[in-house]
């Protein structure tokens, strides 16, 4: 591989959390103290968010090496819990000596868990428990971590809780149902994507932790792109460099310049037509309706509208083939149904080339999208037709599943979106309608390509 040329120790831009190459510029370093500080002095709940690959599990790592030996973590990896399965799943990792848990009540459960927390505060030891993919957190979850965290002697909290997620944690934090715990957070951190010069100190630091002696083996336009196209996101950041650095290999070039970054960009999924084009099936009568209207766009759009679009477009293009298309899910669906996606799906593309991505939407419905009969149910439901025009159909990502979401019109603030949201009409009730910021919604787009990536 291209070490030996580069005269490289070991692959520099792994996409995996690697603590002996911790980057503590663009508030990293800062932001991994603070967090050691709120922890160390017993603050009950802290956050931090960040946007995808921006360094939160880096900085989970960090802390679990860094934090003194007398602070236990629990680390809960899968934020998909219920209420009495996060107790239970706390009760498990602290190895708590319940015969039984799946029958034990939830009042004997938390009795042996403060038992425990108890005697180790005795011992002079601090429990705090890791929450990562917060934002993927059922808000009933959230409310019952807040009520752990009451478990306290007179002066300190038992069980303290560190939140880290994706900046929509902050929005379903702002739901009502979860207010408590909102107002329980003592600290907050946020942590900021790179700009132009960080992402160029942190390339050079990286080639540096991994034993590069040389100048800059970046040409300043390949920085200038590598920012640019990867939004300073440290994932893609990694992603970019490498296949640069492969692709300047390959060509016997001392230097990464802006050609060896674009074919990166090209072969990363990263704003290329190809990231839209790029393989997706679907099993359904919604996916063929789908289909068919992304060969509309893809055959009735120039080059350069396209290229607009994929800018923008938090759609995944989906490509078919017949194997792959489930026919037999046809039976249900409504004869309309691919002129309703045809109509919405072509409304959906002008609104996205004109919507400003820091506003906010209402998601309506949000289903796999390998059984899109519920789809065709949505858009037949009596009322449908008065709304229908501020009604947009996207395909998302979402913690790779492939999904189909419906957006509800879009809103300049946060609270616009609430108050909408209070005043729904019922039709658009019936799915658990939230608010989603637009920004994400696209992300979680890139965030399959990212997360294929993902060790
Ligand atoms: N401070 C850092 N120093 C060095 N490398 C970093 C740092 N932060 C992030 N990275 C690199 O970026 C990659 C992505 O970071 P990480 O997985 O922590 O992001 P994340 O915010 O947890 O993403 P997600 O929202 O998808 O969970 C890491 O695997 C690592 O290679
Ligand atoms: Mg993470």
């Amino acid at each position: 591989m291209y070490f030996d040329y580069y005269e490289l120790k070991r692959p520099p831009f792994r996409v995996t959390p690697e603590i002996n190459s911790f980057y503590t510029g663009a508030d990293r370093g800062a932001t991994l103290r603070a967090l050691m500080y709120s922890i160390s002095h017993g603050d009950a709940i802290v956050k931090l968010v960040g946007e995808v690959g921006s360094g939160k599990t880096m900085i989970c790592r960090m802390l679990e090496l860094k934090l003194p030996d007398n602070i236990d973590i629990v680390y809960l990896g899968n934020p998909r819990l219920s209420p009495d399965n996060i107790l239970q799943a706390i009760a498990f990792e602290l190895e708590i000596p319940i015969s039984n848990h799946e029958s034990a009540s939830r009042i004997m459960m938390l009795k042996s868990l403060q038992e425990h927390l108890l005697n180790k505060h005795m011992q002079g030891r601090q429990v705090v428990v890791f929450v990562e993919e917060a934002q993927c957190m059922p808000l009933e979850t959230l409310e019952e971590i807040r009520l752990l965290s009451n478990l306290e002697t007179q002066q300190s909290k038992l069980l303290q809780v560190v939140l880290f997620g994706q900046p929509e944690l902050d929005y379903n934090l702002s739901s009502n149902h979860v207010r408590q715990i909102k107002d329980r957070i003592s600290n907050s951190f946020y942590l900021p994507s790179l700009n132009k010069n960080d992402v160029s100190d942190y390339l050079q630091f990286k080639l540096y932790t991994a034993g590069y002696k040389g100048q800059h083996l970046f040409t300043r336009s390949a920085v200038n792109y590598i920012f640019k196209a990867s939004k300073g996101l440290m994932r893609r950041i990694n992603i970019l460099a490498d296949k640069a650095l492969l692709a300047a290999y390959t060509q016997g070039s001392p230097i990464v310049t802006k050609k060896h970054i674009s074919s990166a960009v090209m072969d990363s999924d990263f704003i290329t037509k190809k990231q839209k084009l790029g393989s997706i099936f679907i099993s359904s009568a919604a996916a063929l309706a789908l289909v068919v209207i992304m060969a509309i766009f893809i055959h009735t759009f120039s080059d350069k509208q396209a290229d607009v679009a994929e800018k923008t477009l938090p759609i995944k293009m989906l490509k078919h083939t017949p194997g792959s298309l489930g026919l037999n899910n046809l039976k249900n669906a409504n004869p309309n149904v691919e002129a309703i996606l045809e109509e919405r799906y072509k409304n959906t593309k002008k609104w996205i080339k004109q919507v400003s991505l820091s506003n906010f939407s209402i998601q309506v419905l949000l289903i796999d999208a390998d059984s899109p009969d519920r789809l065709n149910y949505f858009f037949n439901q009596e009322g449908i037709t008065d709304i229908m025009q501020h009604l947009y159909i996207v395909v998302l990502h979402v913690n790779g599943k492939k999904k189909l979401g419906v957006l509800y019109k879009d809103f300049s603030t946060f609270t616009d979106a609430q108050r909408a949201l209070k005043n729904l009409p019922g039709t658009l009730r019936q799915h658990g309608p939230s608010i989603r910021y637009l920004k994400t919604v696209l992300t979680e787009s890139f965030s399959t390509a990212d997360s294929s990536r993902r060790d």
